[in-house]
């Protein structure tokens, strides 16, 4: 079983010591619980593999440790041995430059051209390579004092529900695994969105998450391209080989609804309702229901989208019924992103 130690001093020395014997260890980070490992470590790679029961075609996100000096962030990036940037244009390098430097560290990950050398176990393959620096002051140490990039995908099994506290990372993986460190529930409760540069040098979004698309499209002062529909067609599937129809998925049926109010519920059976503002009047006694925000907050809302749903994922429940988010925009587009898959079968 895995122990779950506090992030001070003894627990963050454990993991850096366990990640450097190429074991792997759940970590927090700002959006979601990782589990991490080496990501030049072949053995580390597998064991992460192993342990989500994920397959080898769904490539993995290194993470970086924040420069310790004020540097360009793209020269930091170079250095670190991942990518090969030398055939973009000075107008790309620019804009990429622009944009971590707006948005990094945070819940942004770009996806690169990769350096020749870098395990086909982590790209899964691809020409491509993702990269995220976690705000997370806890990923931040680890990822420091090891001095080495970490890759770490959510700390769930395969197709489930990511986690947000400790409690969860257990919930899914502790018999797994030897380690998790606590570092509380994460602050925004959603994965990173995930940008990619295409042959061409457009930027792409391959996946809504916690920051905003519309911020990215301010600073780059043009449109993303939209290609995060779930593959169906075939050849999407390489361009985002993570982004499956039924992920995120609790173990009970999900619906999906525009409005609880408006939807004939069982009248019988335990249900969870998982609602966008409180409800009106105490439901019946079979309807546990939850709201994931009180004050109309769309980042309370991602923040306890994944918590609530796994706390509605339990007996005597039998199924979940969902409020899609009334906002499209903003965290409103990974929220309904998720609920979406959630509900997918
Ligand atoms: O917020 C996050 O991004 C969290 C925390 C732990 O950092 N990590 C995370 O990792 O969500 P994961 O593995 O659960 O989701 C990563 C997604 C997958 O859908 C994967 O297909 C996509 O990133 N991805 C990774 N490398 C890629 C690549 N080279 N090309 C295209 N998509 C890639
Ligand atoms: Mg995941």
């Amino acid at each position: 079983m895995a122990s779950i130690v506090a992030a001070d001093r003894v627990g963050i020395d454990r993991a850096v010591e366990l990640l450097g014997r190429d074991e792997i260890v759940a970590i927090p980070t700002e959006t979601v619980y990782g589990l991490a490992g080496r990501a030049l470590s072949e053995k580390a790679l597998l064991a992460i593999f192993s342990a989500k029961e994920r397959p080898l075609f769904d490539p993995l996100i290194a993470h970086l440790a924040l420069p310790r000096h004020t540097v360009n962030i793209l020269d930091y990036v170079e250095r670190r041995g991942l990518v090969e940037l030398d055939a973009l244009s000075p107008e790309v390098r620019d804009s990429i430059d622009d944009l971590l430097s707006a948005f990094w560290p945070g819940p942004l990950t770009i996806v690169l051209p990769r350096r020749a050398g870098v395990p086909d176990l982590l790209t899964a393959g691809l020409p491509r390579v993702a990269l995220r620096m976690p705000a997370h002051p806890v990923a931040q140490e680890i990822l420091e004092r090891l001095g080495v990039p970490l890759a770490a995908p959510s700390a769930n099994r395969f197709g489930r529900i990511s986690p947000t506290t400790a409690a969860a990372v257990a919930e899914e993986l502790g018999d797994r695994i030897p380690l998790i460190v606590d570092g509380g529930p994460c602050r925004v409760g959603v994965e990173s969105t995930i940008v990619a540069l295409d042959d061409e040098g457009r930027f792409v979004l391959l996946r809504a998450g916690g920051l905003a698309t519309e911020k990215i499209e301010a600073r780059l002062g043009v449109p993303l391209v939209h290609r995060t529909a779930a593959p169906g067609g075939g050849d999407d599937r390489p361009e985002a080989p993570g982004q499956l129809a039924s992920h995120y998925a609790p173990a009970r049926p999900l619906h999906l609804v525009d409005s609880i109010a408006a939807t004939a519920l069982p009248t019988a059976t335990p249900i969870g309702l998982l609602t966008f503002a409180p409800l009106a009047s105490p439901p019946p006694a079979h309807v546990t229901a939850l709201a994931l925000t009180t004050r109309g907050s769309l980042e309370e809302a991602a923040h306890n989208l994944f918590a609530h749903l796994r706390a509605l994922d339990r007996p005597p429940i039998e199924q979940i019924w969902a409020e899609r988010c009334p906002v499209t925009t903003g965290l409103g587009h990974a929220i309904n992103d998720r609920l979406t898959r959630a509900a997918s079968r």
